[in-house]
């Protein structure tokens, strides 16, 4: 099992490797999607750029490697920037979601998760 840490969310979600990170916070009831997304995503199929998240910690190869479509989609993004529907999880990672619109209290939240070990 590995387990996700959103950051945002303060929580960790158990779940098995090969998911989608998409599918995962979907199947949790969070939010994945700012405004945009809400009034209209592309159902996970990598065309609409609204399931942002940034990989704040975990091991290097704990997601799969960037697709295609990403290398296209991130391009000018910073560089721990995923498509959450595009993402597949190995191991245990620490995940801000929508980091298009970090909350004020952003440093706060990462020292907290940083405290906590991470099961690999
Ligand atoms: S849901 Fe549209 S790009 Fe990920």
């Amino acid at each position: 099992m590995a387990i996700i840490r959103f950051i945002r969310e303060g929580i960790d979600i158990e779940c098995k490797p090969g998911e989608n990170l998409r599918e995962l916070v979907i199947r949790e009831k969070l939010q994945l999607y700012g405004l945009k997304g809400i009034l209209g995503n592309c159902g996970g199929v990598g065309q609409c750029s609204t399931c942002f998240v940034s990989v704040e910690g975990g091991a290097k190869n704990s997601l799969s490697p960037l697709t295609s479509v990403e290398e296209e989609k991130l391009n000018n993004r910073p560089d721990n920037w995923r498509l959450a529907c595009q993402t597949l999880i190995n191991s245990s990672a620490v995940i801000l979601t929508k980091p298009q619109s970090p909350p004020s209290n952003l440093k706060d939240l990462k020292e907290s998760a940083e405290s906590k070990k991470l099961p690999r």
